[in-house]
């Protein structure tokens, strides 16, 4: 159980390109260690998105390796890779991505269909997470009657309800005015430092990378720079 929580090797993505591939990540190296938060930098297309899924386990690498507690995850089928994202990892988008003709409490309660979990259970799950982002009010509504604020919070209670240790956020402020943003942040560093939960969010923003405890920037699919909250700094080689 002492090995990090993440580690990636060499991490590669290509897709095919003519006679050639064309690389989004050409090899990223990365160690996450639990209850860290990381802001994922850097300009449009450098792959803080295609970083994020491969992290997430929604998208494959090309090459490289990825250890999710010391285990190798590309060694997993498609189904056992499936149940450890669905038990590990939490998801958080720009645009909510909330079922439209979905009440909140079925939206929230989503991730935990796939669990073995009883009707009871869920229903408790579903309750602590509205709760813990302070959306209960508004259980039987439809997204589309929520503000955007209040529809991101819906989407982490969603993420939250399986009890994930890691939330990987991409641009999930995107879509929101700074002080909802502010809102969101304080929630997602909430979450980081009471319940240990680690956070990798992707940022364009310098003002909300500033949340984070750790920073990477990435440039052309690779990791150009790295700082940390304790004043480290590295350029990569
Ligand atoms: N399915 C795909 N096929 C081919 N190329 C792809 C595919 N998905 C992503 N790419 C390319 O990979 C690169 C990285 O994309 P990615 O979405 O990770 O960038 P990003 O850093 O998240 O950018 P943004 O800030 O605009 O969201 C881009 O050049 C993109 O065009
Ligand atoms: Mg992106």
């Amino acid at each position: 159980m002492d090995s990090p929580l993440i580690q990636l090797f060499g991490i590669e993505k290509s897709y095919p390109a003519g006679e050639d591939a064309f690389f989004a990540l050409k090899g990223i190296d990365l160690i996450i260690t639990r209850a860290d938060f990381v802001a994922v930098m850097g300009p449009s297309g450098s792959g803080k998105s295609t970083l994020l899924n491969i992290l997430g386990l929604l998208d494959f690498p090309t090459g490289g390796r990825y250890l999710l507690e010391g285990a190798d995850v590309s060694a997993l089928r498609k189904k056992e890779q499936a149940l450890l994202r669905s038990r590990k990892i939490g998801f958080v988008f720009q645009s909510f991505n909330l079922l439209a003709r979905t009440s909140v409490e079925e939206n929230v309660e989503l991730p935990l269909l796939y669990t073995a979990l009883s009707r009871q259970e869920r229903a408790h799950r579903v309750d602590w997470a509205l709760q813990l982002m302070g959306m209960q009010d508004k259980r039987r509504n439809w997204p589309s009657q929520l503000s955007g604020g209040q529809q991101q919070r819906v989407a982490i209670a969603r993420a939250l309800v399986n009890h994930p240790s890691i939330i990987l956020a991409d641009e999930p402020t995107g879509n929101l005015d700074s002080k909802t943003s502010a809102e969101i942040m304080n929630f997602l560093q909430k979450l980081n430092e009471e319940r240990a939960i680690t956070v990798v969010l992707v940022t364009h923003e310098h003002d909300i990378a500033a949340y984070s405890k750790r920073w990477i920037v990435l440039s052309d699919g690779l990791i150009v720079e790295q700082f940390s909250r304790n004043g480290s700094s590295e350029a990569a080689p």
